[in-house]
């Protein structure tokens, strides 16, 4: 089953353009977004509601929080992102406009599961799940379902199930807009050509990997290691942290690179890598003078560029650069870099990547 591999989740890793390329299928046959990509019910759904509300736990809470970047931007919605098992125990104001969005590989997180139960019970009813599994326990309990299909992720590591959730989460993104009136037929004509570019920059980022494990070489000993990103690329960094504390058991966090003043910069010295994301968007230039500011601490720098970037190897800096420039779906792209360099540091540590200590791949109880 492993093929070539030797984990599951290398093989999952290297799986992503297919992956990717398979939920991406239906809105390429649909030559365009639309509710019913979504199903029957999808077009009522959408209609009834004017904002929208983000349950999911672990990765899938930060595929949430990705998604917040494009809904509000390219639909105009007003979208919040909650982790499942706070939301299930406090006390909400109820809004029955919003559209109610569980986000789960297994389909069977409990606490997901819970949140949603509860949004519902609280007078809820528009709720969308997006999931691996089909006929899973959450999305039978919601009233439109999007399937991801990646296939059967193994690895305890969520990889291929956060870079298809985030492409159905743009689906959302555009769909909403679409039936909102917001997206011009030139803008969808646009993002529809990001989308189908999409699995081949997928597999671009995969080739980068040789540069990778040179990194991890360096990571395997370290005990801590702090992971910036700004905007939309800010929640590819707890991503990447998660990942690298979950599998290689080191120390990591993530911070909006803007907030290092404001704290983690006293952490920061010779023996705290600290890993960016910095892509070529409109924050690029906030994200260079974050890196100065690391810099002048004596801070290492693993910075992960694209080729519009124009950063430059420095002493303290150094720079791999995913080979193509993916403007809106970049933070995709940008997964890539990260899911490897987790699993190469994995490696050099030596330990088991498949099945970390004291963690299980469904989360069925609290
Ligand atoms: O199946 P789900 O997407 O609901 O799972 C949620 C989390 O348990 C899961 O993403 C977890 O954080 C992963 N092990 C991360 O790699």
């Amino acid at each position: 089953e492993l093929g070539p591999y030797r984990h599951f989740m290398q093989k999952e890793i290297h799986e992503q353009p297919r992956a990717v390329s398979d939920t991406i299928e239906a809105v390429i046959d649909n030559n365009g977004f639309g509710p019913e990509l979504f199903g029957d019910k999808a077009a009522e759904v959408f209609d009834a509601i004017d904002a929208v509300k983000i349950l999911a736990c672990g990765t899938s809470y930060y595929a949430g929080m990705t998604a917040k970047y494009w809904i509000e931007s390219i639909a105009g919605i007003r979208c919040d992102v909650e982790i499942a098992s706070e939301y299930r125990y406090r006390d909400i104001v109820a809004n029955p406009k919003e559209l109610i969005v569980t986000i789960s590989q297994s389909g069977e997180t409990l606490d997901t599961m819970e949140a949603l139960k509860y949004a519902k019970s609280q007078g809820m009813e528009q709720t969308l799940s997006i999931c691996n599994v089909p006929e899973s326990a959450i999305p039978r309990a919601s009233k439109i379902v999007y399937y991801t299909r990646a296939g059967a992720e193994i690895g305890v590591a969520s990889t291929k199930a956060f870079t298809t959730q985030l492409v159905a989460l743009f689906t959302l993104a555009c769909t909403l807009a679409k039936v909102k009136g917001r997206l011009t037929a030139e803008q969808e004509h646009g993002y529809l050509e990001e989308l189908r570019a999409l699995p081949g920059s997928v597999q671009h980022a995969l080739n980068i990997e040789p540069q990778i494990i040179a990194w991890a070489e360096k990571f395997a000993p370290k005990h801590n290691a702090l992971f910036l990103g700004r905007g939309v690329h800010y929640p590819i960094a707890l991503e990447g942290a998660l990942k690298l504390k979950e599998i290689s058991y080191i120390h990591a966090e993530a911070y909006p690179a803007g907030e290092l003043k404001h704290g983690p910069l006293a952490l920061v010295d010779e023996s705290m890598p600290v890993v960016v994301i910095a892509p070529n968007d409109q924050l690029l230039e906030k994200v260079k003078s974050n890196i100065q500011e690391v810099r002048a601490r004596g801070g290492e720098m693993f910075v992960f560029a694209d080729l519009d970037s124009n950063f430059s190897e420095a002493e303290q800096v150094h720079v791999i650069r995913t080979p193509r420039h993916t403007g809106v779906l970049s933070p995709i792209v940008h997964t890539i870099p990260v899911q490897l360099l987790s699993y190469h540091t994995a490696l050099a540590v030596g330990t088991d990547v498949d099945k970390p200590r004291n963690l299980a791949k469904s989360v069925t109880v609290e």
